[in-house]
């Protein structure tokens, strides 16, 4: 098992990456506390590139201030470790000073899917954020390849759009959610959850698959989220929102139509928010 290299400067990643030479480079962005659900990411850029970077870095501008920017699981070692056992070959890990430098000034601000009223409707500085820390770090490695979960499918949406918008050469790629055998999205923000909370949390994923179950087989959709909306707040969520979008564009829908269709909701479980979606 070979330790990754860990770059925290531009300099250390431009040298680390010229030795990359003409290799194909994919690169798996992530905040770190890492779980499967990162680490399917990491196999999936190895099918398609002979090196792989994982950026580590938890990115202040994409947390509102009363948000879980302080708290959020920091894990260093234990990332390492994992990552060393998946022979990644370089860790980007930047620190706030070296991302955004005294004087900076300059946003990527995304419309499109970052304007679907979804996440951005109860986090309305969080996709700008997104995007121009995923901008910087598409930037700084230079990938061919970028892979991103669809656990954030939104998120997906946005980068993907910020790639083709900007002339990026490089192919982003959308990968599967991970899950605990009780159906539960892995996430770093599980690790917040009490045990009784713990116990409730797989309702989420629940509810998404009886929704799609019921949809694919011809009810009326807007019934359809009631009955899943009444569910999960009766099971003591905190409804965000639970929603039928378009999978392509993120539009409303309010019949089955000709495309495919994602449900997506978000919830909030005392402290913690959770998300998820599930295609029907
Ligand atoms: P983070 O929450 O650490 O997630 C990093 C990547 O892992 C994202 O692409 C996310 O969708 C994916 N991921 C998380 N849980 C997953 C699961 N259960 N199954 C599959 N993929 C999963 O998303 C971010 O960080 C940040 O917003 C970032 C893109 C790094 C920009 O700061």
């Amino acid at each position: 098992m070979r330790r990754p290299k860990v770059a925290r400067t531009l300099k250390a990643l431009d040298r680390a990456t010229a030795e990359f030479a003409t290799a194909n480079v994919a690169l798996v962005p992530t905040m770190g506390a890492l779980h499967e659900g990162h680490l399917s990411l990491v196999r999936r850029a190895r099918r398609h590139a002979r090196r792989v970077i994982v950026s580590i870095f938890v990115n202040p501008a994409q947390f509102a201030p009363h948000e879980d920017l302080a708290t959020y699981p920091r894990t260093w070692d234990a990332d390492v470790a994992a990552l060393a056992r998946e022979e990644v070959d370089l860790i980007w890990a930047p620190s706030v000073g070296v991302m955004y430098p005294d004087g900076f000034a300059t946003q990527v601000v995304p419309a499109g899917p970052a304007q679907a009223g979804l996440e951005d409707s109860f986090r309305p500085h969080f996709f700008a954020g997104v995007a121009t820390v995923v901008a910087k770090l598409f930037l700084q490695c230079r990938p061919d390849f970028a892979i991103f979960g669809e656990k954030d499918f939104q998120q997906l949406k946005v980068v993907t759009r910020l790639a083709r918008d900007f002339d990026l050469r490089l192919k982003v790629i959308g990968a599967p959610i991970v899950r605990e055998p009780d159906g539960l999205a892995m996430s770093s923000r599980n690790a917040y959850l009490t045990p009784a909370e713990r116990a409730v949390a797989p309702v989420l994923h629940r509810t998404l698959k009886e929704c799609a179950r019921r949809i694919s087989a011809g009810s009326p959709i807007a019934g359809v989220l009631a009955d899943g909306r009444k569910t999960i707040s009766t099971a003591g969520f905190a409804l965000d929102y639970l929603e039928a979008r378009d999978a392509d564009t993120l539009a409303p829908v309010r019949a089955r139509a000709n495309g495919p269709i994602r449900l997506l909701v978000a919830a909030r479980l005392g402290k913690t928010r959770l998300i998820d979606n599930h295609g029907v």
